[in-house]
């Protein structure tokens, strides 16, 4: 077994992190955000949501944002899009790379983006297609991969299948969400196992939410089955509003502690992303939930 010698780490935590914020957030405070970020070294920053304002209103800025970001040569701007009307959307705002997302829960699929699995990947077919023929690179998220908040238990074969679809449909990446956090490292490579079997692993992305205090030791497991694309969230904010009680991503500041100690490279400055949490944090008026950034306000206060 031998762990990648490289990570890519995808920054989610200015779509993940905020669309759950109840208070508004500025776009300002958005776009200062993703270009500290950008300049700490992560070379994917997931922007905004071109979704319906009416279902997330805090990504209802997505234009502002996108016309404000100073985009960094060599850094990837992704935002979600759930259907033609939010590429089209995307398209216009200036997005080169955008993400569909759709889940291996039924229950989640329809709570989340009202329509059934199979119509959701209806949805982005069309999606997909367009980005191909206007040169739009397409990510691919399934939620719900280790647990449901409405349906319970998930089988891994309903994770792959889904996967599987988005990955033929042309997907680049497709990322594997433990939307609730509930996934330990036993259940997550027997179902990273079965995803495997159907797509290669390079294609694979991990997205872990941190609810059960489970997402580092998930993210080892992952690690050891060769996925070397890591999603996080800088301070370990956000949820899924549409997954009551999830807390946030994995924190960015964590992941890079923990990969730096493993010698893993990833081009990401953990005192620049630190910073970058702080900032967010004191704009939030809130403490972080990265451990790391704890540790290191302590340290720097002492
Ligand atoms: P719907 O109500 O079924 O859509 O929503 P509809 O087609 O019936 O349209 C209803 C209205 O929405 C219409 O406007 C449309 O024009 C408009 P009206 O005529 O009533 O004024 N509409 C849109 N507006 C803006 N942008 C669009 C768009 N599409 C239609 N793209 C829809 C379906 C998918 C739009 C809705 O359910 C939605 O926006 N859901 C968003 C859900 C969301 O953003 N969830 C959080 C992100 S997912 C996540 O966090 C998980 C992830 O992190 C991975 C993990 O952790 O597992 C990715
Ligand atoms: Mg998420």
């Amino acid at each position: 077994m031998t762990l990648p010698k490289k990570v890519r780490i995808v920054e989610v935590g200015p779509r993940d992190g905020l669309q759950n914020e109840p208070g508004a957030v500025s776009a300002a405070v958005k776009i200062e955000l993703i270009n500290r970020l950008a300049d700490a070294g992560l070379p994917a920053i997931e922007a905004t949501a071109f979704v319906s304002a009416k279902w997330v209103p805090q990504m209802a800025d997505n234009a502002v944002v996108m016309a404000g970001i100073r985009k960094k040569p060599g850094v990837a701007y992704p935002v979600l899009v759930p259907n033609l009307k939010g590429f089209e959307a995307a398209l216009s705002a200036g997005a080169r790379e955008v993400a569909v997302f759709g889940a291996a829960s039924e229950a989640f699929s329809q709570k989340n983006i009202n329509c059934s699995i199979a119509e959701s990947l209806a949805r982005f077919e069309p999606v997909a297609q367009a980005a191909k023929r206007q040169g739009i690179a397409v990510r691919g998220y399934v939620s719900c991969v280790a647990g449901c908040p409405y349906q319970g238990a998930v089988e891994p074969a309903a994770v792959a299948e889904v996967a599987a679809e988005l990955y033929r449909m042309g997907c680049y990446e497709v990322s594997l969400g433990d939307t609730i956090g509930v996934g330990t490292p036993g259940k997550i490579q027997a179902m990273l196992a079965a995803v495997i079997q159907v797509l290669p692993v390079e294609k694979l992305a991990v997205h872990f939410h941190d609810t059960y205090g489970q997402a580092l030791a998930n993210l080892y497991a992952a690690l050891e089955l060769g996925v070397a694309t890591i999603d996080s969230s800088v301070a370990g904010l956000g949820g899924c509003p549409y997954a009551k009680g999830a807390s946030g991503n994995v924190a960015t500041e964590d992941v890079v502690y923990m990969l730096n100690g493993l010698g893993i490279e990833t081009g990401v400055d953990l005192e620049l992303v630190f910073e970058a949490g702080r900032y967010i944090c004191e704009q939030l008026k809130r403490e972080p939930s990265s451990k790391v950034a704890r540790a290191l306000l302590a340290k720097k206060a002492a």
